[in-house]
């Protein structure tokens, strides 16, 4: 990565960019990079000492102050609402948004809104916050969203009539859907967006060693030890998301999956239409989010001069 970086040194000058769960693991390094190609970044995590000590980290790292933190759980739909509002108030552009922050859970657990964890934080936040943050987005003369996915989608269905498995809950199923999740609404996403200059990718950052399902004290030992045979370092795992929301190489490329900077084919599941639009569907439901101008082919009976403005 410090190739990557040396290489890209003042690419990100003047760019604001916006990774959420960036208070450690991948997205900590993603602020790392991108803060030494000379953007400013803005950190999102819901622990504040965390959050606070990993933006000295990334103005040690950059040698300027070029980091701010946001606290917000993303898993709580009034916290994403507040959070958006704060973002808008602070800053008046977004030229990258990086939808990071996610997590595993064993047990199957409820977010305030009573939504599946899973759903609710590896899902419907990016979809929240993608949706909230797209003014922001549109005044970027070249803007893009970075979906961190998983290969793990590979292994799932949308289990449409049972989303937050009520009934049969396994933490494997839940996060796999979730991952899935993100490929259908990038897909979906870069559809929607194609009249405009947005661009939105996914992206696999390989198997890393990260806090990810470490919350549970039992299981931590045995995931170290596996992380420590077998996983990549953070900083490893930042390099494609680093990629994505950065180099002149991906300016106009949108709509894909990426696993090592190359774009790959996801799986037959994540390309279904009917899905995709299915999930979309859903997630405006559970999220109280009505925003007709998102439908299919309303941005193309605009001019394109108005969607700038939406
Ligand atoms: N690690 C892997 O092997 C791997 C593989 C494929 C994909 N991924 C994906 O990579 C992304 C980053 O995961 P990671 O491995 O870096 O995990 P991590 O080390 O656990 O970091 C997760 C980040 O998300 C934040 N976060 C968690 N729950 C949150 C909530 N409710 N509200 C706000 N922020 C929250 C955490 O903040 P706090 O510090 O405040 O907890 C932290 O900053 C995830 O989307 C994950 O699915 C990881």
């Amino acid at each position: 990565m410090d190739e990557l970086i040396e290489e890209a040194r003042g690419l990100m000058d003047g760019k604001v960019c916006l990774i959420t769960g960036a208070s450690r693991g991948i997205g900590l390094h993603i602020a790392l990079g991108l803060a030494s190609m000379g953007a400013f970044v803005v950190l999102t995590g819901h622990n504040q000492v965390r959050g606070e000590n990993a933006c000295r980290h990334v103005d040690a790292f950059a040698l300027r102050d070029c980091a701010d933190f946001i606290l917000v759980d993303l898993s709580s739909q009034e916290q994403i609402h507040r959070f958006a509002e704060t973002v808008k108030q602070k800053y008046d552009h977004l030229d990258v948004l990086v939808n990071n922050a996610g997590g595993f859970f064993l047990k199957r657990e409820e977010s305030l809104d009573g939504i599946e964890m899973t759903f609710a934080l590896n899902h419907l936040n990016y979809f929240m916050t993608t949706m909230l943050l797209m003014d922001s987005l549109l005044r970027s003369e070249s803007p893009r969203i970075v979906n961190v996915a998983s290969e793990s989608h590979r292994s799932e269905t949308m289990h449409f009539t049972d989303l937050q498995l009520m009934d049969d809950y396994n933490a494997m199923r839940a996060y796999g859907q979730s991952k899935l999740a993100n490929l259908l609404f990038t897909y979906e996403l870069s559809r929607r967006l194609l009249d405009t200059d947005v661009t939105v990718n996914a992206l696999h950052p390989g198997f890393v060693n990260t806090y990810l399902g470490k919350q549970d004290k039992l299981v931590r030992p045995f995931m170290n030890m596996i992380h420590f045979l077998f996983a990549k370092s953070a900083k490893a795992g930042a390099e494609t998301p680093i990629y994505l929301a950065s180099s002149p190489d991906v300016t106009d490329i949108t709509g894909q999956y990426f696993i090592d900077k190359k774009p790959t084919q996801s799986s037959y599941e994540s390309h279904d239409l009917e899905e995709a639009f299915r999930l979309w569907k859903v997630s405006e439901e559970l999220c109280n989010l009505e925003v007709a101008r998102f439908r299919p082919g309303y941005l193309k009976q605009l001019p394109t001069h108005l969607n700038k403005s939406w």
